[in-house]
Formats: structure tokens, C-alpha cells, sequence
């Protein structure tokens, strides 16, 4: 058998020496989560050799948990696995029941159960009455419960009820739930031609965040930038290089406990925008982001700042600083408009090697689906660069449009 790949030995690690409760893995498709966690079920099973107990594998369908794991559980035990009447496999002198749990109902299946350990397969598949029934049911010493799934929209509650809740100790200091995350590159046995087919075929933006990076738990719908595209915006410093700027602005967004952020965008002769440097930290007073901005205008010119105006105090400092600080528009569906339909024509790109905290934002920066508003958060180098181009552009808008 071929060994673990090292971030499957990083969860066979944690079972064995943290030994938490609940075990996830979340990420991409062929990552190797199913693989490793069977792995780990039948070594937990083997400790109870012959002990006559209960063991439940959870998935979709009879089928999908044939397919998913008792084919490569065969393969690993070189024995071949069939179901008895009540669906329970043998496994080292224990029983296995394996159980559908899609519906509503599914759950009332493990009812009245007390077991030993518990396999899920693809957790987002399954019902959330019938996991909780399940890891409720794992009742016996030392029972242990493996979960795996590919991500999905971030209310689900595999998300919310347990990835969420890594590291969870109880109160005796045992762990309680632990978390991993898989990406397709983290399966290193695959075929680089199958790996590489894969990306081809995978739709850029949030499909292959999902399927390939296991990303985000975001809703299609959640994430407000849907158009940023990492292939398609990221430029290198060194391609910037041959770019013709006709000139340079900035964004600031003022913070302290969420980041503050000042951002220098350039334009160019086509009329292409290109976030060129970010600035973002926490926890810094006034004086530092004068001297970012200083610096930003001994490199780039007396250039426009354009500034949040919550913190019109800051924006006067900056003036007196002779920094040219101008308050920004900040309306925020407009301005979102107007950066998204950018990114969309492939106008605005940014210089991947000068940014860090915008490649985290720009798929987090989420619509709340109730309010219809982003929700405030993962927003502090966006908000910088949308005051910078919805008040830059906005003369030029008011000719066009
Ligand atoms: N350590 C390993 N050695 C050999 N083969 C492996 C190893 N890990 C995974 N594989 C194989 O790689 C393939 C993908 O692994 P696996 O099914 O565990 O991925 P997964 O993350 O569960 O994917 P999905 O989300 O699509 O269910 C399988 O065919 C599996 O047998
Ligand atoms: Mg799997």
C-alpha cells in the first residue's frame, strides 16, 4: 500500500495523539480526505477486535457509500465486504451498519444505537438531524467520529456546528473537534496529467476555488466580487514593468482594531487600472500611516489620497502633513458597481507580489443575503480601493454616462 501523503499523515497524527472526538476534513474533490479516513475507521475498529459492537458508516445512498468507501475498504482489507440484511458489514469481529442519511428521517435509522465510532462520508450530503443523531449515538469509551466533505455555502451547518468549532476542547481539556483542510495538491499520488485536466476543465473564479483549493464555504451567490478572476487579475511586478502609467492615486481606509489599509493604484494609457502597493495593518495610530503616506509621495508624487471620511480628524492631519487627502465618495453599492464591472472587463488588476491581506478579502468580502448589503468584514483593503476608484473615476463617469 502506498503511504500517506503528508498531509494525510497530519491527520492520522491528530487521531492518534490528540485524539479528538470529532474528526473533519474539509476540501477539495480527490484530495485524499475519504482515503485516509478509512484508513483511520478500520484501525479504530481493529481495536475492538471481537467485541461484537457497533460501528456506522454514514453516506447519501447505499450506493454512494459502496462507491465512496467500501470499494477501497475491500481493497484494503483484500476481502470483499457484503452487506447482511440489515446492512451491516463484519469488520474484525464487530458490526458495521451503514446508513443513508439524505432525508429528513434518516436519523430515526440510528436511534436507539450505541456505537463505537462513525465514518460520514461527504457531511454536506447528509442530513444535519442525522449527523447529530449519529455523533450522539457514538456513546461508547472512546468512540470516535470522522467526518468528511467538500466545502459549500457558508451557512451549511457542517460549517457552522462543527468546522467552525476547531480546537474545541471539553471541559476535562480533551479535544473535542478538530478540523482539516485538503486541497487538490495535497493528494500527491495523482496523476500530474489528471491533476493537470482537471484545472483545465474546472470554470475559473469560484468553481475552482471550491474544487480544486476546497476554498470557502461561500455561496455562489455570497461572494461580492464574482468576477475576480486570480488568472486573469493578478499581474507581476515584473509585467507591470511594461505598463504605461499616466498616473497614480491612493485609497485610505481608516482602522485600529480591523485593519487600516492605504492602497496606490496606477492608471494607464488604455484606461486600465492596476492596484500597484497595499499597506494594511492593525492596531496603528495616525502616525504611522503619515509616514506610509509620505513615503507613498516621495515615491509617487503629490498624489490624491482619497480618504475615508469617518475620521475627518485623521483626513486634517494628513493636510497638514501636506498630504493631499480628499474625502472619497463612499457609496457603497455604487462603488462596488463600479470595482466589480472593472474587474469584470478586465480593467482593474493588481500586482499579486504587493498585495498579501487583498488575497484573503477578495473571497470573503461576502454579501449579507438578508441585509443586501457586503457584510462588514474582510473589507478593509477593498473599501480603500473602491473609495480610490468610484471618487477617482467619478468626474470621468459623470461625461460618459
Ligand atoms: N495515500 C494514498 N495512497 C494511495 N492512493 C491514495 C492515497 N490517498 C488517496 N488515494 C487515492 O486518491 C483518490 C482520491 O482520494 P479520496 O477518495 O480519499 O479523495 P477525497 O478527498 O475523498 O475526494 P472526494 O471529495 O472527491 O470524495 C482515491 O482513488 C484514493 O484511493
Ligand atoms: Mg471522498
Amino acid at each position: 500500500m502506498a503511504d500517506l501523503t503528508p498531509k494525510q499523515r497530519e491527520v492520522w497524527d491528530c487521531f492518534i495523539k490528540e485524539q479528538p472526538k470529532i474528526l473533519l476534513a474539509s476540501g477539495a474533490k480527490r484530495a485524499g480526505k475519504t482515503f485516509v479516513f478509512i484508513l483511520l475507521f478500520l484501525m479504530h475498529i481493529a481495536k475492538y477486535e471481537k467485541q461484537g459492537l457497533s460501528f456506522i458508516i454514514g453516506g447519501s445512498t447505499q450506493a454512494s457509500i459502496r462507491r465512496n468507501i467500501l470499494n477501497d475498504m475491500e481493497e484494503i482489507l483484500g476481502k470483499e465486504l457484503k452487506l447482511d440484511k440489515t446492512n451491516a458489514i463484519n469488520v474484525f469481529g464487530n458490526k458495521v451498519y451503514c446508513f443513508d442519511g439524505t432525508n429528513a428521517d434518516a436519523w430515526k435509522k440510528a436511534r436507539g444505537f450505541t456505537a463505537a465510532g462513525a465514518l460520514l462520508n461527504e457531511g454536506t450530503a447528509l442530513h444535519d438531524m442525522f449527523v447529530k443523531e449519529v455523533i450522539s449515538r457514538c456513546s461508547y469509551p472512546g468512540a470516535r467520529v470522522l467526518i468528511d466533505t467538500n466545502p459549500e455555502n457558508p451557512a451549511h451547518f457542517v460549517k457552522t456546528d462543527y468546522i467552525d468549532k476547531d480546537g474545541q476542547r471539553l471541559a476535562n481539556g480533551k479535544l473535542n473537534i478538530k478540523a482539516f483542510h485538503f486541497t487538490l495538491f495535497d493528494n500527491i499520488y495523482l496523476d500530474e496529467e489528471y491533476v493537470e485536466s482537471i484545472i483545465a476543465s474546472t470554470p475559473t473564479g469560484m468553481f475552482t476555488d471550491r474544487d480544486i483549493y476546497g476554498l470557502l464555504w461561500v455561496a455562489a451567490e455570497g461572494v461580492v466580487y464574482k468576477d475576480f478572476n486570480k488568472d486573469k487579475h493578478y499581474i507581476s511586478a515584473k509585467d507591470l514593468e511594461s505598463v504605461k502609467m499616466v498616473r497614480y492615486f491612493a485609497g485610505v481606509d481608516w482602522g485600529y482594531e480591523h485593519h487600516g489599509s492605504i492602497v496606490v493604484l496606477g492608471e494607464d494609457d488604455q484606461g486600465g487600472f492596476f492596484v500597484v502597493e497595499e499597506h494594511a495593518a492593525q492596531h496603528e495610530e495616525i502616525d504611522y500611516w503619515v509616514e506610509v503616506a509620505k513615503d507613498i509621495k516621495r515615491r509617487y508624487g503629490n498624489i490624491n489620497f482619497y480618504c475615508d471620511t469617518a475620521r475627518p480628524e485623521h483626513v486634517i492631519r494628513f493636510r497638514r502633513e501636506r498630504i493631499r487627502a480628499l474625502n472619497a465618495d463612499k457609496k457603497v453599492l455604487a462603488g462596488i458597481e463600479e470595482v466589480a464591472r472593472l474587474f469584470k472587463s478586465s480593467k482593474l488588476k493588481v500586482v499579486s507580489d504587493n498585495v498579501d491581506r487583498f488575497k484573503k478579502e477578495i473571497y470573503q468580502y461576502v454579501w449579507n443575503e438578508k441585509t443586501g448589503e457586503p457584510v462588514k468584514q474582510w473589507d478593509d483593503v477593498l473599501d480603500s480601493i473602491r473609495y480610490a476608484i468610484y471618487t477617482h473615476t467619478k468626474p470621468q463617469r459623470r461625461k460618459t454616462r
